[in-house]
């Protein structure tokens, strides 16, 4: 997969995006990602990329004409062009399995007060939020889907089932897990796992998961 990330803090992205699986994905080809400085695309002697609202009201907004270009020069027929902004749908497990089937994602970060109207109307294919708050720009939610997005593609994970059994990715949160030693200053580990018995092992998870989300968040059941 290729992603395009356009933003005005390129400086932003360096570390986060080089370290673990997302690095050896990188490394590898599976993830081609490439960071643009969104001021690249502003001709004027200060390279400006923002203007004050019409209509007046509080800080600056991005302004089009430099947005356009960079989509025209990065996008290719089947690009997604997707806007990170707290007004877009509220990224989840869902829609990263969906945007991992795209070859090519095309990442718009804002800033300041946000983007001027007509770049939303014309250019974007989407807009995702990461959740009810308002961040100073979009370089962390970029990330954010970046990450989520990339561990889904074929081959990135060590074991692809890991993906699977994850929260989520049956519409419920994970069921409890453990790991040696089987009894830490008198916490036992749950007897079932010790029993070698997979079929009673499966219930049990599939059982703990379904609690742990009518618990915790019954709004997924
Ligand atoms: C200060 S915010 C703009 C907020 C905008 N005026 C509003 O009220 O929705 C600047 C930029 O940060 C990014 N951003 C902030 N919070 C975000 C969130 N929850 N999800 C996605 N992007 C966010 C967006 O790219 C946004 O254009």
């Amino acid at each position: 997969m290729k992603i395009d990330v356009l933003t005005l803090f390129p400086g932003m992205f360096l570390g986060p995006l080089d370290e673990s699986i997302i690095k050896r994905a990188r490394e590898s080809g599976r993830l081609d990602l490439k960071i643009h400085n969104l001021r690249e695309y502003a001709h004027d002697r200060h390279r400006t990329v923002d203007d004050r609202p019409f209509g007046g009201g509080p800080g600056m907004l991005l302004k089009p004409e430099p947005i356009f270009e960079a989509v025209e020069d990065l996008g290719r027929e089947m690009t997604r062009v997707i806007l990170l902004s707290p007004s877009g749908r509220t990224f989840n497990h869902a829609i990263a399995s969906e945007l991992a089937q795209f070859e090519h994602l095309l990442l718009v970060s804002g800033h300041y007060e946000g983007f001027d109207e007509r770049v939303r109307d014309q250019l974007a294919d989407d807009e995702l939020s990461i959740g009810d708050y308002v961040l100073t720009n979009g370089a962390l939610p970029v990330m954010v889907v970046v990450d989520a997005v990339t561990r889904l593609l074929p081959g990135v994970l060590g074991d692809d089932e890991s993906a699977n059994e994850e929260s989520f990715s049956h519409g419920l949160l994970e069921y409890p897990q453990y790991t040696r030693p089987a009894d830490f200053r008198g916490m036992k580990v749950p007897e079932v796992l010790l029993s070698g018995n997979h079929a009673e092992i499966a219930r049990w998870r599939g059982e703990q998961a379904r609690l742990r989300t009518q618990e915790r968040r019954p709004d997924l059941l």
